[in-house]
């Protein structure tokens, strides 16, 4: 005698027709389970799971059709027999036609009914295989998904860590030329987020804005070669000691010279007393001559240098700067960014009350 495994459940409203199918396939090692109304069988549907169902098509109230469409709402792949009186057989059609799996017919031939059975037992058991298989590769997928979006995100956090690195050296770095000149220690770090919020003001890209922001707090380095008496001294600068002076753009460049990451750096320190006009130094450079990382740090150097106190001057207000800005456009500075600049002038005299310094 052939032995099956599986849960079966066998809907009949003749209690003998359920005894029978119940022994046969208890005998052959099913696990059986009967309802004599589709109702019923629905419930226990609900709350075991079965490999097989045999349902009779005639029953009364709601017949084997309609369990044959509740079942295909729950679980289009559980196979139902139909059992079915001969005389029935455009039902059967039709039954099959909407999903049954197979029929059988009354009065039954064991071996049939077994046969059947044991074929849609089959036919479960690949479909149960094929759903782990499937459950299993869409798991292994989200596994490797979910190890990728954390090794990108270790790896995001590594470069910020890197890039914060970076800019903390380079301040570093830049402090030294400030020791020896009269802006104190903030004003590279107001320089750097100046130039990055006025480069966002004007749609410039991701990669420019990061190369600005790392780039501006070089552009006095050269300042590291002009005596110290002069950068100090509170009082006009005779023309020798101005031609000194006029000296660190090009001694910046000399500095940064030769390494590829300090190129933006070194187009800001030779450029950035350059004016739009062309009567800035050291080369008279003018309108789109001057690189636009420049162009964006002189202005942010001239305010920055307006409303902080320096050992020549007072804090100027802010309503002061904008005016002294106003009268710069299209001089010493480029029109376009100078308007932008005014346009976001708030914000960036927020950026220098967060990092004034203690003077
Ligand atoms: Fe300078
Ligand atoms: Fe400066």
């Amino acid at each position: 005698m052939q032995t099956l495994t599986g849960n079966i459940l066998v809907l009949d409203d003749h209690k003998s027709v359920c005894r029978l199918l119940k022994q046969t396939f208890l005998s052959v090692g099913c696990n059986v389970y009967t309802a004599e109304s589709t109702l019923e069988a629905l419930k226990v549907i609900d709350l075991q799971e079965f490999d097989v169902i045999l349902s009779d098509i005639n029953l009364p109230i709601f017949s084997g059709m309609v369990l044959l469409q509740e079942i295909a709402k729950r679980d289009k792949d559980l196979p139902v027999i139909m059992i079915t009186a001969s005389q029935d057989i455009e039902t059967t059609k039709q039954a099959l036609s909407i999903g049954a799996y197979d029929y059988i017919t009354k009065p039954f031939d064991k071996m049939q009914v077994i046969f059947s059975v044991s074929r849609a037992l089959q036919y479960r058991k690949l479909i149960c295989e094929n759903r782990a298989y499937q459950q299993s590769q869409e798991n292994i997928v989200r596994t490797r998904t979910r190890e990728l979006q954390m090794a990108l995100m270790r790896l995001e956090d590594a470069f910020l860590e890197n890039r914060k690195a970076h800019l903390e050296t380079i301040i570093v770095l830049s402090k030294v030329a400030e020791f020896n000149d009269v802006d104190t220690g903030n004003h590279i770090k107001r320089i750097s987020r100046y130039a990055e919020l006025l480069g966002k003001a004007m749609k410039m890209p991701s990669h420019f804005l990061d190369q600005l922001a790392y780039s501006s707090p070089m552009h006095d380095i050269g300042k590291l070669f002009v005596n110290s008496h002069i950068l100090k001294k509170p009082a006009k600068l005779t023309p020798e000691e101005f031609a000194e002076m006029k000296m660190h753009p090009l001694n910046g460049a000399r500095i940064l010279e030769g390494v590829q990451f300090l190129q933006m750096a070194r187009d800001i320190a030779l450029c950035h007393h350059e004016h739009y006009d062309g009567s800035g130094y050291p080369s008279g450079l003018k309108q789109e001559q001057i690189p636009i990382s420049a162009r964006i740090v002189t202005i942010c150097d001239v305010f920055d240098a307006l409303v902080s106190k320096r050992c020549y001057k007072e804090e100027y207000s802010l309503q002061t700067a904008e005016t002294i800005v106003r009268q710069e456009i299209g001089k010493r500075f480029d029109p376009e960014i100078a308007t932008i600049f005014l346009s976001i002038k708030d914000e960036m005299y927020q950026i220098y009350q967060d990092l004034r310094d203690n003077v």
